[in-house]
């Protein structure tokens, strides 16, 4: 952004100090094509195909054609990106992509994108940051984004940051699940607040499960462990995903790739495989093994150090010679606010870019590394249209103090609150149901008991109880924000998920088991009612030049 108008003045407002973002713990890597043996169309391909046709075409040839500078572009600021034995980037295969594309460093590709980012943030002295500070409102006055009103964690301090374009990079809303590997930050925070100013939210019944999460604590095991050459196996040692249809033309997936098929499809699997009675039990549920001790330590300390590493820690094991305890977690959502190819929101000077927003380039089911050059590519794109957008528009409108008194207003009050109920119980409740009503498989009986739970929820919401009245970082108070946040978002995936009466991706209805081109090749859109329910419409996906086909997976010969 700075860098399309140096006269600009840009503020970074992030309720964690920036380099604790989410982006941080991304482990196994960022796809770009690089090789020569790799076409730009193959990726376009892999993409459109992987989202089970449920992506814009337009959304999906940017993102790939661009995808390379800005990963070089990265690369000049430091990224390091592992490297074959002649010098030149690595790649490495990931889930659903059909040759090798995806870039990496170790399996802490994420760390080292953030470092990158951040570090070259700092040499730019027009940014201004407010870390430590959590947004509880957009200010939209005549028709346009004006800035935000955040509270200053340390102090307890509300106080308005006007801004002539915002633009919201706040992640995804995995916490509304049980399982995840969504860190406690991503509560659907930048989602809300979108939602709550009138702006749309797009195919949010799109809800990412990975294959590989650590059954208790949802700690993302990468799927680079796979690609390196690691299995799944059942409670009977059995590498059970040969007896499944992973979506690819051959009646049995080649041995070599399974593992690497669509998410969706493995984590399906595993529900499967549950219900045959294959999968062990525990005491956070059920779950399969992932065998990686083949591969031997050097290969485990060389190109998945992450994964021993977070073994040991947390479950005490050391994959070297013993296998991984795993189950599927909610590890992404494919929907978020609706932008148009530059990022924009329907909302003048309202930008997204990255897991908030929905481009959308990922459908029903987002292919494994496509997400981290999404955040480069789209985040660039979001920089240079909220730039041109505060060149246009000089100044502020003066309806603008009486919403920050209201807000003010708003947050004293739910601070002085008397209420009855526990945050801590509403959270867990939510959680539950929905697991229990939008997991992986969904139907209208489900999805109906979740709704009336979610209702039920929000106006037990009203009630909740603050106890700690203090200013200095009270993290009851923020969390009671974030719930308030995440049951908004949890009612948008219920009721998009109730009107789509058909399968596709990861948004499996055992009641309509078929994708549905003819009534459902469309985008849903949650709008916010004013008693705070959704209301949900229909965008046609845009098709350039790939009409929907079949799901087709497995190597390139
Ligand atoms: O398994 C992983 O490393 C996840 C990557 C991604 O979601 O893109």
């Amino acid at each position: 952004m700075f860098e399309s108008d140096p006269t600009l003045t840009i503020a970074v407002v992030s309720k964690v100090y920036p380099m604790r973002s989410h982006t941080v713990s991304a482990e196994g890597g960022a796809a770009a094509v690089i090789k020569p043996n790799d076409s730009l169309e193959d990726h376009i391909y892999d993409t459109i195909s992987g989202a089970d046709w449920m992506c814009d075409q337009d959304a999906v040839e940017a993102f790939v054609n661009e995808a390379p500078k800005e990963m070089l572009q990265l690369e000049h600021w430091g990224c390091p990106w592992n490297r074959e034995e002649d010098g030149t980037v690595a790649v490495r295969p990931f889930g659903g992509m059909k040759i090798q594309r995806t870039w990496y460093a170790a399996d802490k590709t994420g760390f080292h994108m953030l470092h990158t980012l951040f570090q070259t943030s700092l040499k730019y002295d027009p940014i201004e940051r407010f870390d430590e500070w959590f947004v509880t409102r957009l200010l939209v006055e005549d028709g346009r984004c004006q800035g935000v009103v955040a509270v200053e964690l340390a102090t307890g301090r509300i106080q308005p940051i006007l801004g002539r374009s915002v633009i919201l990079s706040t992640g995804g809303c995995g916490k509304i699940f049980p399982f995840t590997t969504n860190a406690n930050i991503k509560n659907g925070d930048g989602m809300a607040l979108a939602y709550r100013a009138g702006v749309p939210l797009k195919d949010m019944e799109f809800i990412q499960y990975h294959p590989t999460g650590l059954p208790f604590t949802g700690i993302l095991i990468t799927e680079a462990s796979r690609a390196e050459g690691g299995i799944l196996v059942n409670k009977d040692g059995y590498r059970y995903l040969q007896d499944y249809d992973l979506g690819t033309p051959h009646p049995k997936p080649v041995l070599r790739s399974m593992e690497l098929g669509p998410r969706d499809r493995l984590s399906q699997a595993f529900v499967k495989e549950q219900e045959k009675g294959r999968t062990l039990e525990g005491e956070y549920g059920h779950y399969v093994h992932l065998d990686v001790r083949h591969l031997g330590e050097k290969i485990i300390d060389s190109r998945i150090p992450f994964v021993r590493e977070l073994c040991l820690k947390y479950e005490n094991i050391d994959p070297v010679k013993e296998m991984i305890p795993v189950r599927p977690v909610i590890h992404y959502v494919m929907g978020g606010v609706h932008t148009d190819i530059d990022s924009a929101t329907p909302l003048g000077g309202l930008f997204a870019a990255g897991e908030v927003a929905c481009v959308s380039i990922n459908g029903a089911n987002r292919l494994g590394s496509n997400s981290l050059t999404e955040l480069l590519v789209f985040g660039a794109r979001a920089g240079r249209s909220a730039a041109e957008f505060a060149k246009a528009h000089q100044g502020f409108t003066n309806g603008i103090e009486s919403q920050v008194l209201d807000e003010e207003n708003r947050l004293n009050t739910l601070l002085n609150s008397d209420g009855t109920e526990k945050v801590a119980d509403i959270r867990s409740e939510m959680h539950e149901t929905m697991e229990s009503g939008a997991g992986i498989y969904r139907s209208r009986d489900t999805l109906e008991q979740s709704s009336q739970k979610i209702r039920e929820l929000q106006e037990r919401y009203s009630r909740v109880k603050v106890e700690d009245r203090s200013m200095t970082f009270n993290t009851e108070l923020t969390s009671i924000l974030e719930l308030g946040y995440m049951l908004d978002v949890a009612e948008t995936i219920i009721q998009s998920a109730l009107q789509r009466e058909e399968s596709r991706g990861s948004h499996q209805r055992t009641d309509f088991p078929e994708r549905d081109d003819d009534q459902f090749l469309s985008h849903s859109l949650a709008y916010r009612e004013d008693d705070g329910s959704s209301r949900v419409d229909y965008l046609p996906v845009k098709i350039t030049k790939w009409p929907p086909g079949e799901r087709v997976y497995g190597e390139k010969k």
